[in-house]
């Protein structure tokens, strides 16, 4: 089913450590942010993406997509303090275009590079019929709740997910549950926490572990080794 997209890209990218924001970044030769914008812009069900940028960034980002031959759905606007902030700017400006009652919006990380057309299918309708869903993978790990350097509580890996983006909503679900977040200054760490926040319901899709977050140095790395097994993949 068809949806619009808010692409987050106004962060800075701290943890990357690379003196710029992360998204400028090239992973086998292709900057991070177009590997990313480059599957909804070729994703036929994606109506419209808003692209969440820092106002320093615009011109720079402009000139990446006219590079890149990129931006046919794609409009630009400015973003906010923390990433909630961002997805507001997104959303109103999807408000401003028409959006609304229950169409599709998907919200995603511009740092998430390898989200597959399939799941972006798989989640569109998901939401479509729930009102609210998100790509999720299960935690390998055991994890562990610690005070004081002491381990007081093995929590049970069965029941666990790591939630990814992007995160599918219909519009109003989304917009109202932001609009509530902010009046009781509730500042949730995704956009699934603040539908969970006023009581409603988000289901899971299953992502894929190829799907993570382009966070700290050594994840260009791990997505230099994506990019290779897949083009190994299409070799063969
Ligand atoms: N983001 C955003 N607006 C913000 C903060 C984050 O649009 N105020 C976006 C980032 O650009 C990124 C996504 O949200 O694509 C996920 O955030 P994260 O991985 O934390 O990226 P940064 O905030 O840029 O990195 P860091 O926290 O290391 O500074
Ligand atoms: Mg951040």
């Amino acid at each position: 089913s068809s949806y619009q997209t808010v692409l987050l890209a106004a962060g800075q990218g701290k943890r990357m450590q690379a003196g710029r924001n992360k998204q400028f970044l090239t992973i086998a030769g292709t900057p991070l942010l177009i590997h990313t914008l480059r599957v909804f812009e070729e994703d036929s069900f994606c109506q419209a993406v808003v692209l969440v940028a820092n106002d320093k960034e615009t011109e720079e980002i402009r000139a990446l997509l006219q590079e890149w031959g990129l931006g046919k759905k794609t409009s630009i606007v400015s973003g906010g303090k923390e990433r909630q902030d961002s997805v507001s700017c997104g959303l109103k400006a999807l408000l401003e275009n028409g959006a609304g009652g229950e169409e599709t919006v998907l919200i995603h990380d511009a740092a998430r590079p390898f989200v597959t057309k399939d799941k972006l299918r798989q989640l569109a309708e998901e939401a479509a019929s729930s009102g609210a869903a998100i790509l999720a993978v299960r935690v390998k790990d055991t994890v562990k709740e610690v005070t004081g350097g002491t381990i007081t509580k093995t929590v049970d890996r069965s029941r666990l997910w790591a939630a990814q983006t992007p995160q599918a909503f219909s519009f109003e679900v989304i917009a109202s549950a932001h609009r509530k977040a902010e009046e009781n200054d509730y500042l949730g760490t995704d956009d699934a926490s603040l539908v969970e926040y006023t009581g409603g319901a988000v289901t899971i899709v299953e992502g894929t572990y190829e799907n993570f977050k382009v966070t700290t140095p050594e994840d260009m790395m791990f997505a230099e080794a994506v990019v290779r097994s897949r083009q190994e993949g299409e070799r063969k």
